[in-house]
């Protein structure tokens, strides 16, 4: 970091963290009793506050809400068996921060302001960290423009917030996708390897007809030719074939996601072989008929590792090996929780010491 910021705390008069258990709540409902906020105004950050966790007042006419100026990242923070708290490659999600903020013509937020911020309020709200093996507390950064005005540009006031929930598991059960040809998640030169919003609002009602057929999410293709691979749900796809793990190449329509990260270092580490390149559906569906797909799985800061069971193209269902032959997968979700609560060394230097 460059620099510290000074931070107004006004701390709740009473923690609210009594009235759940952390350990198993929703996930994304129960909000934790304080937020970091920051104001962008006049061409600079100004002010940096902690407050207890409340609404925003805003006008109806604010321009997030119009024109989708408003950008977010998801990370977590672990509490191990001693009861410190770590985030997992807090910098990375800084850095994707400002990569969406940069392409959807937002200011970029300084290290001081985003890793300030989020250290005071981990700090003030560590009782809400979950102490259960798979138990996180996701946090929630986000810029969203301010602006009272519905001209379309570039709003000139915005505000980066942090609020944060304690997690759990985000899906209950491994899953069945749909291979999705018509509608499409990003286009080349468009936003899909940022964390903008409307990335999200237009994945809703492809995802809605997928699960009507019983699927839980959708594996999105190329939106050229239909036939890649791209991405499922809120996820980056990864599969394995033979014996070498696959997944897309990162490209101006996947998003760089840190756990794929992860799980590629690992797996290099491991000494795997891995593939980052296109993927045609063609390719693993061929590999499910002559027996070399051996494992398919999505990997993100929500979801973790979440097994892929079953996959639908074209009117047919593929069902796939079940979770207990499937050893990759298994021993990376198994490593990255042991990282994570510290359970094993942390050979990469990925966890961050907050309290
Ligand atoms: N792809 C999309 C569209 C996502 O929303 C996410 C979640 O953040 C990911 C991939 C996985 O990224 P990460 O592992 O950084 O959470
Ligand atoms: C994450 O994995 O952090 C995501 O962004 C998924 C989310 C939209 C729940």
């Amino acid at each position: 970091m460059t620099g510290t910021i000074d931070i107004q705390i006004d701390k709740i008069a009473k923690s609210r963290v009594s009235e759940y258990d952390v350990n198993n709540v929703p996930f994304g409902k129960c909000f934790s009793d304080h937020m970091f906020v920051a104001e962008y105004a006049d061409g600079k950050w100004q002010k940096a506050y902690i407050t207890p966790y409340g609404d925003l007042p805003m006008s109806y006419a604010m321009s997030a809400l119009h024109y989708g100026q408003a950008i977010f990242e998801g990370m977590k923070a672990y509490k191990n068996a001693q009861g410190d708290v770590s985030l997992f490659r807090p910098i990375e999600n800084f850095n994707r921060l400002n990569r969406s903020a940069l392409r959807m013509a937002m200011p970029e937020v300084p290290e001081e302001i985003f890793m300030g911020g989020l250290l005071e309020l981990l700090k003030l709200d560590s009782a809400w960290v979950p102490t259960s093996e798979t138990g996180s507390l996701y946090i929630r950064p986000f810029i969203i423009a301010t602006d009272e005005a519905i001209g379309v540009k570039a709003s000139e006031t915005y505000k980066f917030v942090i609020i944060t929930c304690p997690a759990g598991k985000y899906y209950g059960e491994p899953i069945r996708v749909l291979v999705e040809t018509n509608y499409f998640r990003a286009v080349h030169g468009g936003v899909g390897f940022v964390k903008a919003a409307g990335n999200y609002g237009r994945s809703l009602f492809p995802t809605k007809l997928a699960q009507a057929k019983g699927y839980q999410q959708v594996i999105w293709t190329d939106s050229v030719t239909h036939q890649y691979v791209e991405e499922s749900g809120t996820m980056n796809l990864m599969f394995v074939i033979g014996d070498t793990l696959l997944t897309p190449e990162l490209g101006d329509t996947i998003l760089s996601g840190i756990t794929r990260d992860s799980v590629l270092t690992l797996a290099r580490d491991w000494g795997l072989k891995v593939e980052e390149r296109k993927i045609s559906i063609r390719e693993v569906l061929t590999a499910h008929g002559n027996g070399t797909l051996k494992e398919a799985f999505g990997c993100g800061t929500a979801a973790t590792i979440a097994h892929i069971v079953g996959i639908g193209f074209e009117g047919k269902d593929y069902d796939l090996p079940p979770v207990e032959q499937r050893k990759f997968s298994t021993k990376v979700d198994e490593m990255l929780r042991n990282i994570r609560k510290g359970n094993v060394e942390d050979k990469f230097n990925w966890m961050m010491k907050v309290v």
